[in-house]
């Protein structure tokens, strides 16, 4: 199997093009799926507080023989926390059992209550007190984006995004590289794969290059330069979604994959998107 890749971010941290997401996965189901991923060969490991599973990503890499500066931590503050970043940082770092995060990442602009400068502001400070290597944002459209960077004058490193084949986001990847921005994509298999999986495009790919619909869309990601976070709780999954390093898309297959782009969300538009309590995305 081929090296798995490695992107370098605009603060010059370095952080692997490929993680395991661990949403809508218990406690006890990402203790089990990150000492599967960490055997397999994954370094990064995507978490949130609104996913209620630190504790298990804590235990998990306490467990493991695997040094801490060679694993990539990412987690998130949650809406109700904008204003309250610090208090918020240092709820996470306790269940992660963790002195710091490789990345902590502001999950949603809430532009409704407006206070996601502050929030960025505060990720700033917790960057310069060395809690967390690297900052950045998720499900930020490019107003927000020109809003923090105008009023802050701090580039985030990355904008993680809903962003897969049915909706590819060409627009906000392309802006986000224009300003050193990494592009990291969530649900990057559409969660599941549903109607892309089963596309007679990926289908076809599939048999071409011998590998699964999986790790042929695992693969597009790499290859236009995004950062993928699949999430899988099953070994098999967990397994195959890491054995892309040895095969490369041609071109023309590339340009075959834009076509699946219909501009289909699966999760909520970010503009609209204002939610405190429910622990739904
Ligand atoms: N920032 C945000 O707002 C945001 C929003 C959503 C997600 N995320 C992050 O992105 C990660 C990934 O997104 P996601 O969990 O929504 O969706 P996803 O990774 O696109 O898909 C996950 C689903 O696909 C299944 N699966 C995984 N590998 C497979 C394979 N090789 N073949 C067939 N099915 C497979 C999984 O099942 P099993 O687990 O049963 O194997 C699970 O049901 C999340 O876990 C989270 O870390 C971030």
């Amino acid at each position: 199997m081929g090296q798995q890749t490695i992107i370098k971010l605009v603060d010059e941290n370095h952080m692997p093009q490929l993680g395991l997401g661990v949403w809508q996965a218990s406690n006890e189901q990402v203790v089990k799926a990150i000492h599967t991923a960490l055997e397999v060969g994954y370094r990064s490991i995507d978490t949130a507080a609104i996913y209620h599973n630190e504790e298990g990503v804590g235990k998990a890499l306490k467990e493991s023989d695997i040094p801490r500066e060679e694993i990539f931590v990412t987690t998130k503050l949650w809406n109700d926390r904008h204003l309250d970043a610090s208090a918020a940082l240092q709820e996470s770092l306790d269940k992660l059992q963790l002195d710091y995060v490789d990345l902590y990442l502001i999950h949603w602009p809430a532009p409704e209550q407006d206070h996601y400068v502050d929030a960025w502001r505060q990720l700033i400070d917790l960057k310069e007190a060395g809690l967390v290597r690297s900052i950045g944002v998720c499900n930020f459209h490019i107003e927000h984006l020109q809003r923090l960077i105008s009023e802050t004058n701090e580039i985030p490193a990355i904008n993680q995004i809903e962003l897969h084949p049915l909706m590819q986001q060409r627009q906000l990847h392309s802006w986000n590289a224009t300003h050193h921005i990494t592009t990291e994509s969530w649900s990057p298999l559409s969660r599941g794969g549903k109607g892309v999986f089963d596309s007679p495009l990926v289908e076809k790919l599939a048999i071409k290059y011998g590998k699964t619909p999986a790790q042929i869309v695992i693969r597009w990601h790499l290859e236009c330069g995004m950062i993928a976070i699949p999430k899988s709780v099953t070994p098999s999954r967990i397994k195959e979604n890491f054995e892309v390093f040895d095969f490369r898309l041609e071109k023309e297959d590339l340009t075959a994959m834009a076509t699946l782009d219909i501009g289909k969300r699966i999760g909520p538009n970010p503009e609209t998107y204002n939610l405190v309590e429910l622990a739904t995305f």
